[in-house]
């Protein structure tokens, strides 16, 4: 967690440890702590107060748009990326099969891009909802999510972006974006874990999953995280993550130059600033990643929300990445503590580690 916002959380649960719900004046400070704190949320992300639902992270953000649309949904289709968070991807499979809906799911380019004019044209008159990132958090690939809402607007079709990886590295406008759900989850951005919101659009419909409260104005039952809540709007004050880019382009490029034979995957798109995912031939990404763990490095093999399972990047498969390369594959994720040095330190153990796993292997 970034110090603001640790420090609003601290604050937070000490001065307003209420129950925003209760009449007394412990329970209106804490109600005044979560009021001010939606504001200034809302307006960082260019959006009515009113249209935020707090929840526990972006997977029940995500979870909550799909369950609330398709639940109200008659039969028909649902068009998704094969690039999506596991909660949306399985979200959306469950729901499907539960309710009946068929499912199309489109595969990005090699550099993980979605083609809008592909997303679009499986988009049709059964279509019940869509789903497409903002941007990857494996590739870091932004991706045209503008058009994709703009056709979906005009053709009355629900539409869920999943912001959560786009918050606090590139503009987030939901005004300007106008999807009927989006989604982002404050400890992506230095907040506190198990924190995030939905935003809906007003007018949009969605059917509560929560129930037995009435909070959130009935859409998401439960006492609120205030502190939480709280500890989100501070870090959203701070961030600025477009400023990693030159430590991100600097360990590409040092990389490149030491272990010629690396592929950064989806660099010759337009990524998110601090995100970097790249195979090294002939080695196994768990093994590096232990490795570095020991020298001190925590980077992930794949997703790291995946990561314990074996299975290989489905975000690199859809690239078309086969799964040896996959398997060999490691994501670093800088933050705004990181400097250059920090950078060329990670690489050059990674030279150090392949050195000596060739030399254990006798290659
Ligand atoms: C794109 C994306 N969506 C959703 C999530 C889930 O968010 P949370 O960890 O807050 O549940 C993540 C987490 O890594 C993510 O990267």
């Amino acid at each position: 967690m970034l110090d603001v916002a640790l420090d609003a959380f601290c604050c937070t649960a000490k001065q307003a440890s209420g129950n925003p719900s209760s009449m007394h004046w412990s329970g209106r400070a804490a109600r005044r702590a979560l009021d001010d704190a939606r504001d200034t949320v809302a307006h960082a992300l260019n959006t009515e107060s009113g249209s935020l639902i707090f929840t526990a992270g972006g997977t029940e953000a995500n979870n909550m748009a799909i369950y609330g649309s398709l639940m109200r949904a008659k039969q028909g289709n649902v068009v998704v990326s094969a690039i999506e968070h596991p909660s949306v991807l399985e979200t959306i499979e469950h729901w499907c099969k539960h309710f009946g809906h068929d499912l199309n799911v489109i595969r990005p380019d090699r550099q993980g891009l979605m083609d809008a004019k592909k997303f679009c044209a499986a988009l049709n008159e059964k279509t019940v909802f869509a789903s497409l990132m903002w941007a990857n958090n494996e590739s870091g690939v932004i991706q045209p999510v503008h058009e994709i809402v703009k056709v979906c607007r005009q053709r009355e079709i629900p539409c869920l972006i999943d912001g959560v990886q786009a918050l606090g590295k590139i503009a987030t406008d939901v005004k300007a974006l106008d999807a009927d759900f989006v989604s982002f989850s404050a400890h992506k951005i230095g907040g506190a874990k198990g924190v995030g919101v939905l935003v809906v659009r007003r007018g949009s419909a969605l059917e509560p999953w929560l129930l037995g409260g009435g909070q959130e104005r009935g859409r998401r039952s439960g006492t609120e995280n205030v502190p939480g809540v709280v500890a989100f709007a501070a870090a959203l004050g701070v961030m600025d993550y477009a400023s990693c880019a030159h430590v991100r382009d600097d360990f590409e490029q040092y990389l490149k130059s030491l272990m010629p034979d690396v592929t950064v995957h989806g660099d010759k798109a337009e990524r998110v600033a601090n995100t970097s995912m790249f195979t090294v031939p002939g080695m196994d990404g768990e093994t590096l990643l232990m490795q570095l763990d020991l020298a001190g490095f925590a980077v992930a093999s794949g997703s790291a929300c995946s990561s314990g399972k074996r299975e290989p990047s489905h975000v690199l498969r859809a690239m078309g990445v086969d799964d040896r390369a996959a398997r060999s594959s490691l994501r670093v994720s800088f933050g705004l503590e990181h400097s250059q040095e920090d950078a060329h330190a990670l690489v050059d153990e990674l030279v150090r580690i392949r050195a000596l796993l060739r030399k254990m292997a006798g290659r």
